[in-house]
């Protein structure tokens, strides 16, 4: 969590004032993180520092940062780790002659002995963070006359844990110096000028060329050169620049209020453009990988774990694999047992996330092979794992996930029916219409778009009122009863619980009484009639119930439903996409009733980058 962003210009090649620019860019990243934030310029051979706690719109207009004027900057959104949310927390944060200043995202674990160690040697701290030791270091190294590169490096040696760093110092005001261990990082490569990035939106208004600096690696940028080290070994990168594809008005809100709502709309085109990139090959590549395999293991957090859900339910359903899906960050119970005849499919849009990349490494040591899903291409997790399968979806600014989900959801469905269909264990015909439908998902969800937002936006309101709610599913429909009441959570602080809706009478139904929220998440032949039988024990409770059902089962659900949504008669292992739909748009309706911006939910993150 945490953005960082840095930029070296030669003289005018910056249109407009470069506080201006960095805060430009820093809106693009305050989605990693948006309790204070700051900027670092050299003018005239001094360091201006201008920082604080807040949001960067209001910050800018109280701290002026539109109007310093530079050659060299750095600019910050931060996520509290270390240290509250405050002014002097906020970064960047500097030596104590105030002639370096330094952008830090991660955590560096062992800073409490450095701290207690530099301050013997008189240096003195003015924030509680974690970060402050890396100025305070570097100053202590070039004291015996070493160059800030050689003390950068030497800071380098002394810091443990993650990181993605970006330094400036007066005495060197022609570059930034960068290294990265665990925490994203990229150089982006402009005309006359380079830039430092935590992701790709931040710096997509100058240029689509990036490096992705790998861990481990460090060195700096000059206005016309990168220069990257290794182990004290320089780093041939020509090969390494990637043209992103990228452009800057999908990572703006074209008119939406919000990015989420703009990304809900979004899910038709992005299912449309990962299908259009699923490379059959690959897939039946990684096919016969999971037919060697013992096991299957499937990991992520938060909504890519419930994406896993989906997959673990049709790989164990439909191929009859022996699956074990756990929530990323519960990893070790698994380290235990895996080997080298299992495989491990770790899905993650951003591709950083710090608990799933641990798994990553974790069953890799394990002999395991690793499967990744990601959104975005070069991302941590999918270099460093054996097959990727890359999403679509474009970038996500949103801290909730939502097109990221269906496009998710829409990759383990393809791998799951070509794994049948190669093994037998459907038709050849049975699999071309399976096919047949999943091209016409598109069009479907547009549809769901279009005829239910209406009745979202006034269930949204109704339901913002209140303080819980059920998400009641069986089957397939759990994960996706989990992702809706994730979604209500994160974005309108609405408790909102999932579970199998079998439960009920084992202690929730305890809770139920007049007006309670109970949502019914209701897809298949299957499991319909006996959830009827859980919509009547609520209705009899006198809860608030609300269901998402095909038009053929409305008959007999009608009469003990207060709002209902009807959901396309289709195959009901397709049927996940269509179905979340409604449920990312009542809570972006709730959360925008309450007055929230669903986009920057109170303590979140769009990537979380610390465990
Ligand atoms: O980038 P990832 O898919 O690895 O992110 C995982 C979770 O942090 C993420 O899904 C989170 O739960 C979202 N806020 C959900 O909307």
């Amino acid at each position: 969590m945490c953005g960082i962003i840095g930029i070296v210009a030669y003289d005018g090649i910056l249109s407009e004032p470069i506080g201006k620019v960095l805060r430009r860019c820093l809106e693009r990243l305050e989605y990693r993180g948006y309790d204070s934030a700051g900027i670092a310029v050299i003018q005239n051979g001094k360091l201006i520092i201008r920082k604080g706690k807040g949001k960067i719109v209001e910050l800018s207009k109280k701290l002026g940062f539109d109007n310093i004027h530079g050659l060299v900057g750095l600019g910050h959104t931060r996520w509290a780790t270390h240290g509250k949310p405050s002014d002097e927390n906020a970064h960047p944060h500097t030596d104590c002659s105030k002639s370096i200043a330094v952008v830090h995202n991660g955590i560096i674990s062992n800073f409490t002995e450095l701290r207690e160690k530099l301050e013997k040697k008189g240096h003195v701290f003015s924030s509680e963070t974690d970060t402050e030791v890396i100025p305070h270091l570097v100053e202590e190294f070039s004291k015996s006359g070493k160059s800030i590169f050689e003390a950068f490096k030497n800071m380098l040696y002394e810091i443990e844990g993650t990181y993605a760093i970006g330094l400036i110092s007066i005495k060197e005001s022609n570059r930034i110096y960068f290294a990265r261990n665990t925490s994203p990082l990229i150089i982006g490569i402009g005309n006359g000028m380079m830039m430092l990035a935590s992701d790709i939106p931040a710096i997509l208004e100058f240029t689509n060329r990036v490096i992705v600096v790998k861990d481990g690696e460090y060195g700096y940028v000059t206005p016309n050169e990168v220069y990257v080290e290794y182990d004290e070994k320089p780093v041939d990168i020509k090969d390494r620049v990637k043209v992103v594809m990228w452009s800057l008005d999908m990572a703006s809100k074209e008119g939406y209020p919000h990015f989420m709502l703009k990304e809900i709309h979004e899910q038709p085109i992005a299912l449309r453009n990962t299908l259009a990139g699923i490379k059959i090959d690959e897939i039946d590549r990684i096919c016969k990988v999971l037919k060697k395999v013992n096991r299957i293991f499937i990991t992520g957090a938060g909504t890519s774990y419930h994406a896993g859900l989906v997959g673990d339910y049709l790989f164990t359903e439909l191929c009859e694999l022996d699956v074990h899906t756990f929530i990323a960050s519960e990893y070790r119970k698994y380290t235990r047992i895996a080997n080298e005849n299992d495989v491990l499919i770790a899905i993650s849009q951003s591709g950083e996330t710090i608990d799933t990349l641990v798994a990553v490494r974790e069953f890799k040591k394990k002999g395991c092979k690793i499967i990744a899903i990601s959104n975005v291409v070069e991302s941590s997790i999918p270099r460093e794992s054996n097959y990727v399968i890359y999403t679509r979806a474009g970038p996500e600014i949103g801290v909730a996930a939502t097109k990221t989900f269906t496009t998710q959801i829409l990759v383990l469905t393809i791998l799951a029916f070509r794994y049948a269909l190669m093994n037998n264990l459907i038709t050849r015909d049975e699999y071309s219409s399976v096919i047949q439908l999943l091209n016409r998902l598109p069009d479907i969800t547009h549809k769901i778009l279009e005829i239910h937002e209406g009745k979202c936006e006034k269930l949204g309101k109704e339901i913002a009122r209140k303080t819980n709610a059920y998400y009641l599913s069986r089957g397939l429909g759990v994960p996706i009863a989990m992702e809706g009441a994730l979604k209500l959570k994160e974005i309108a602080y609405i408790h909102a619980e999932a579970y199998p809706a079998g439960e009920s009478k084992h202690g929730p139904i305890a809770l139920v009484e007049h007006g309670y929220p109970t949502l019914f998440v209701i897809l298949d032949d299957y499991y319909a009639e006996i959830i009827l039988g859980n919509v009547m024990e609520m209705k009899s409770r006198d809860a608030f119930t609300i269901a998402l059902l095909p038009e053929k089962y409305l008959d007999k659900f009608n009469k003990y439903l207060d709002v209902y949504f009807v959901m396309p008669n289709i195959d009901y292992r397709l049927t996940p996409i269509p179905y979340i739909i409604p449920l990312q748009l009542i809570a972006y309706y709730a959360s925008v009733s309450k007055g929230l911006d669903p986009d920057k939910p109170r303590n979140l993150a769009k990537t979380v980058t610390v465990e």
